[in-house]
């Protein structure tokens, strides 16, 4: 029986990355099923929906769901920032319970990257974020009381469970265990005591069952360093849901930038689908341009292949985007030209 696929192409170039992926993927696993659903700005605009009960059940039944990007340009005066983000994006890490956003960097060879060569020549950076996706500060847990006036205060709690913080360690560790065997947590615990204490303690315990594998920690401040000074330290990175996106735009910036970087959203008890997309947002600047680089979705493809046990297709796709790299470090293609190199480019 072929999976089925949710695919929410979303705003901006969020749908040219898609019809890339969509390519790549029909090239190199035929027979997936697929329906599209319009999701994002348009959608809001035209119906005054972001995301009903009915489409949320409809999505539930999908094996997986790829999506490009959502989000309206920072400046909209139409949207308000947050709406979409929010009520379709997040909804859907929170509903279908995305414990794991998992977030891969390497910086291939040939892909020119801000860091010096005293950085990087000679040494692998190929490391990933393991990104907690359904708690800390994303979670919506805040307000505005006496909102518009001089003594307005807004909150944003973050919410760290026992629960949360263990399962996507036990995963960063169980990942670890199959790489490099290295696990480094990063917070801020000299400021964020308790949250920063939950992460340290379970990271210790979960960290007997793995003797195999080395932890270390890092405040989040001096990573931000790191990823700079010392990338190939790296190996598995396990963090809170803010950081965890903070880090990886910059993991992103090291290793050839956002347009290859891709991500997971993992139900870890299979209860729903998982979602794959790009970590690369709607950029409205570019988009209808063609200059959008569709290989951070292509890869996410390729995670969603893996994901449904299709590991060698995966690795054909990824291999794929490895010859197109390396035959073409940097240049100016459009989408499209990028999507149908990667395609020649399977084998
Ligand atoms: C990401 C994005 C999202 C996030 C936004 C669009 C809500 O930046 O996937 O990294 O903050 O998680
Ligand atoms: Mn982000």
């Amino acid at each position: 029986m072929s999976e089925k696929i949710a695919v929410i192409p979303g705003d901006g170039i969020g749908p040219e990355v898609v019809a890339q992926t969509r390519l790549v993927l029909d090239h190199v696993h035929p027979g997936l099923e697929y329906e599209t659903f319009d999701l994002g700005a348009d959608h809001w605009q035209a119906t005054g929906e972001v995301l009903n009960d009915d489409t949320l059940s409809r999505l539930a039944q999908a094996d997986a769901i790829l999506l490009g990007a959502v989000g309206a340009a920072p400046g909209s005066t139409t949207i308000p920032s947050g709406l979409l983000e929010r009520g379709l994006l997040l909804k859907l890490r929170f509903a279908f319970d995305h414990a794991v956003n998992l977030r891969p960097s390497t910086l291939y060879p040939g892909v020119p990257t801000p860091l010096s060569d005293a950085v990087v020549s000679g040494k692998t950076v190929d490391f990933v974020v393991v990104r907690e996706g359904t708690e800390g500060l994303y979670c919506g847990n805040g307000g505005v009381v006496r909102p518009g006036t001089d003594a307005e205060i807004a909150t944003e709690v973050s919410v760290n469970t026992a629960y949360g913080v263990e399962r996507v360690v036990r995963y960063a560790f169980s990942l670890a265990a199959t790489r490099r065997r290295r696990l480094t947590l990063v917070h801020k615990h000299n400021v964020l005591v308790n949250a920063g204490g939950l992460w340290r303690r379970i990271v210790a315990a979960v960290g007997e069952e793995f003797p195999d594998v080395t932890s270390d920690y890092l405040h989040v401040d001096a990573a931000t360093i790191a990823l700079v000074t010392n990338p190939d330290r790296f190996d598995v990175i396990v963090t809170d849901n803010l950081f965890g996106d903070i880090l990886t735009d910059e993991a992103a910036a090291i290793t050839g930038g956002i347009g290859l970087a891709a991500s997971a959203n993992l139900n870890v008890s299979g209860t729903y689908p998982s979602m794959f997309e790009p970590v690369h947002g709607s950029a409205p600047d570019i988009a209808g341009k063609g200059l959008a680089d569709p290989r951070a979705a292509i890869l996410s493809g390729a995670m969603m292949l893996d994901h449904l046990g299709h590991r060698e297709d995966a690795a054909r796709v990824r291999h794929a985007v490895e010859v197109d790299i390396a035959a073409n470090p940097g240049g100016s293609r459009s989408t499209d030209q990028i999507g149908r190199a990667v395609v020649a480019a399977i084998s």
